[in-house]
């Protein structure tokens, strides 16, 4: 199990390792929009992670960037719905 903080809501959630930040913020009763229902190719579903323990353990999936700007990825800004994570997360 990893953990999920989703800063504005204020809520933690418990998920199993490779579970979407989308995924998760569903379980959480975290609304992220999501249009084109995680296919990745809407770009709707931005999300900044604020702190992550440990970088190497993110997984993106292809096209995960195809919406992030290079200013927005040195911000943080990734797509929800192609990010998997095997960690610690504060959003
Ligand atoms: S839900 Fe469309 S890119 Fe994330």
């Amino acid at each position: 199990m990893v953990k999920i903080y989703f800063k504005k809501e204020d809520v933690t959630i418990a998920i199993e390792a490779g579970t979407t930040i989308l995924q998760a913020a569903k379980k959480a009763g975290v609304l992220i929009e999501s249009p084109c229902d995680a296919i990745g190719t809407c770009g709707k579903c931005k999300v900044r992670l604020e702190k992550v323990d440990d970088d190497r353990t993110m997984i993106r999936e292809g096209q995960v960037y195809h919406r992030v700007t290079e200013e927005e990825e040195s911000r943080g800004i990734v797509l929800a719905s192609r990010l998997r994570y095997l960690g610690i997360l504060l959003l």
